[in-house]
């Protein structure tokens, strides 16, 4: 024994450092794997030609044109990433957001593009109005529009329609099945939307599409570059009276289960990082519906940041995030990082 007194050893009940001594047994015995198929990737369309715009606070993401679609779903492709999240950034806002249901909007201009180049590549749409309104909200606002006076008079002047909204929402929704969407994914936290898409979308006979919901979706701080990357931040206001307060835990597994019973197919909890606890409590109380996470702009930029002034090891780090997202008990991850991880993923085996 090097240790010289000898009777400390006996002491020692367990060392579980032996399981940690070299890499082929800590490999054998990783309990959480991250690979290329929990990937979801977002991407950023644009009106144009030839367009691939770098987002200022999020270096290595771009916007793209209808024509750089088909390069970018082989690329994915390639790198066995099944699955697309889209964002449109419309030609016009108005209080409605026409362009988000318009057949030849672009998204679903976006969508086609996508299935032609990669049939097998999945595309989910993200199903929300505050890209497109010219306010910026998620819905339609209880405002005059001077001729007339606002539409509800004993509901608040400003205050997000609800049912209004689901009018719209499940208008988008279905034009994005039309345009040969995979996955729909209502972002707004409007009460009501999943079960409203969801009578929409079977009455127009695509019964077989999933929903994801975000059912729990945080009023976040960590939006802010995603805001500059779509476009869509609110003109005034803020969205706290319809995503949640960053205090409540008990609240989110009430969003989870509404949506659950409005048959909701998979479930996801945003921004991802600062909310681990969430995804756990999510996953056991509702382990029946796949549960998906989204690594927002913010966690990315934090991240990119970092590394660029070399305070942090970029493929080290950013793989911890996405193993510790999956280890508090998402399946499937939607992140910014997804193609630089599967490069960094390839390289540690
Ligand atoms: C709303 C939507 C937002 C994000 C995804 N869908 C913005 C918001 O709610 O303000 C944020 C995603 C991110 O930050 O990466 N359409």
């Amino acid at each position: 024994m090097s240790n010289p007194e000898g009777e400390n050893a006996s002491i020692l009940i367990g060392r579980p450092r032996r399981l940690r001594l070299n890499a082929a047994l800590r490999g054998m015995l990783r309990e959480t794997q991250v690979s290329a198929s929990d990937f979801i990737y977002p991407l950023f369309v644009v009106h144009g030609t030839g367009v691939k715009n770098e987002i200022g606070s999020m270096p290595g993401v771009f916007q793209l044109s209808i024509d750089q679609l088909e390069a970018e779903a082989r690329s994915l492709t390639a790198l066995g990433i099944p699955a697309v999240i889209l964002f449109g950034v419309p030609a016009h806002k108005d209080p409605v957001g026409l362009e988000n249901f318009a057949d030849d909007g672009i998204v679903q201009q976006a969508i086609r593009a996508l299935k032609a180049a990669a049939p097998q590549l999945l595309v989910i749409t993200d199903v929300c109005l505050c890209e497109y309104t010219d306010h910026g909200h998620c819905g339609i606002l209880n405002v005059s529009d001077g001729a007339r006076p606002r539409p509800e008079p004993n509901l608040p002047d400003g205050y997000l329609l609800n049912d209004e909204t689901l009018a719209v929402l499940t208008k988008v929704a279905v034009s994005h099945a039309r345009a040969g969407a995979d996955i729909v994914a209502p972002s707004g936290m409007i009460d009501g939307a999943v079960a409203a898409i969801r009578a929409a979308l079977d009455r127009a006979g695509f019964e077989h599409l999933a929903i994801l919901s975000y059912a729990i979706k945080y009023a976040s701080g960590f939006y802010g570059p995603f805001r500059e990357a779509a476009q869509g931040a609110p003109k005034f206001g803020d969205r706290r009276s319809h995503q949640m307060d960053p205090a409540n835990a008990r609240e989110a597994l009430r969003e989870a289960a509404l949506d659950a019973a409005e048959g909701a197919d998979l479930l996801m909890v945003k921004p991802a990082l600062p909310y681990l606890d969430i995804i756990r409590q999510t996953h056991d109380q509702i382990p029946q519906l796949p549960l998906v996470a989204y690594q927002v702009s913010g966690e990315y930029a934090m991240l990119k940041a970092a590394a660029l002034n070399g305070w942090l090891e970029e493929p080290r780090t950013v793989l911890e995030t996405l193993t510790a997202i999956k280890r508090a008990g998402a399946d499937l991850i939607i992140t910014y990082y997804a193609k630089q991880a599967v490069g960094w993923l390839a390289e540690n085996g």
